[in-house]
C-alpha cells in the first residue's frame, strides 16, 4: 500500500514538474523576444516607454494573444504593430500573453481629479441621458476586464483616448463593433475624462 503511494506522489511530482519547466521554458523564449525588439517601446517589463504605447504589464493573457493574432491576420491595424507581430508562431504568441500577464506595474495619480471623478461617474454608471452603456458592465467593476476582455486599469491616458476615437472612426473593428456604437455616442469631455479615470486605477 505504501510502495503503491509512493510510486503514485513521485508520479504526480515528476508530472508539475514537467508542466513548470514547460511553463518557465516558454516565459524564458518570451524574455528573449521581448529583450529583441517589444523593449524599445513597451519596456522589458510591459510599462511602456511613452504614453502613446500601451501598457501590457498586468493585461490578460488571453486578450493579448488575441490582439497579437489580429495584428498578423490584419484584422486590427496598428502603426509597427503588423510587422512585429507578421513572424511569430502560435506558440510564441500564448508564452508572450502570459509573460505580460504577470508583469507587475506601478499606477499612475490622475494629474486633474476632477476630470478623473466625471470618468469615474461615466465607467461606473454611463451616461443615462444620451445612452452610453456603463463599461463596468463588460470591463467589471474594477477595470480588471476578463481572460478575453481587456484591462483598462492603469492604461495609459492618452493610448484609451487613441483607441476610443479609433473605435469611432472605424480606424480598429476587431471587437466585432461593440465599442463603435459605444464610442460614437461619447462626447470629447466624456473621451478625456474616461482616459484621465482609469489610467488612475490601481
Ligand atoms: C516601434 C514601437 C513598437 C514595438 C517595437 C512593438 N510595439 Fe506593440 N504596440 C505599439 C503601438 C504603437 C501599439 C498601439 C497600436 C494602435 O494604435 O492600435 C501597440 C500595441 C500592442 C498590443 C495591443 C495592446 C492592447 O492593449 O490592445 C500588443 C499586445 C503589443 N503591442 C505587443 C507587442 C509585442 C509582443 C512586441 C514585440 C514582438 C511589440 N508589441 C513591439 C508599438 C510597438
Ligand atoms: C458590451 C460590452 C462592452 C462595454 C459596455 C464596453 N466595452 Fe470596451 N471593449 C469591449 C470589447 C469586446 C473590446 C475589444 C476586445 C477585442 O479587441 O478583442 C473592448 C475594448 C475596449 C478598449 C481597447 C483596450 C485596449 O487595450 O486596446 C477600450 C479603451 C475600451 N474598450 C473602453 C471602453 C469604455 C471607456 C467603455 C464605456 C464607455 C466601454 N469600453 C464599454 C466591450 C465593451
Amino acid at each position: 500500500m505504501n510502495v503503491l503511494r509512493f510510486v503514485l506522489v513521485a508520479a504526480l511530482a515528476a508530472c508539475l514538474a514537467a508542466v513548470t519547466d514547460a511553463a518557465a521554458a516558454d516565459l524564458d523564449k518570451a524574455r528573449k523576444i521581448v529583450s529583441g525588439r517589444c523593449f524599445l517601446c513597451h519596456g522589458m517589463s510591459g510599462e511602456s516607454s511613452s504614453e502613446v504605447f500601451p501598457r501590457l504589464a498586468t493585461q490578460n493573457a488571453t486578450y493579448l494573444a488575441k490582439q497579437l493574432l489580429d495584428f498578423q491576420s490584419g484584422r486590427r491595424k496598428g502603426s509597427t504593430m503588423n510587422a512585429m507581430a507578421a513572424a511569430l508562431t502560435p506558440e510564441e504568441i500564448a508564452a508572450l500573453g502570459v509573460f505580460f500577464a504577470v508583469q507587475k506595474a506601478d499606477p499612475h495619480p490622475p494629474s486633474d481629479a476632477g476630470l478623473a471623478a466625471v470618468g469615474k461617474f461615466l465607467y461606473s454608471r454611463g451616461n443615462p441621458y444620451s445612452g452610453v452603456a456603463a463599461c463596468a458592465t463588460c470591463h467589471g467593476p474594477d477595470a480588471h476586464g476578463t481572460e478575453s476582455l481587456p484591462r483598462l486599469a492603469g492604461q495609459q491616458a492618452l493610448y484609451l483616448e487613441g483607441q476610443l476615437r479609433q473605435f469611432l472612426s472605424g480606424g480598429r473593428t476587431n471587437d466585432s463593433s461593440v465599442m463603435h456604437a459605444i464610442a460614437s455616442k461619447l462626447t470629447e469631455l466624456e473621451i478625456k475624462a474616461l482616459s484621465e479615470y482609469l489610467a488612475s486605477v490601481p
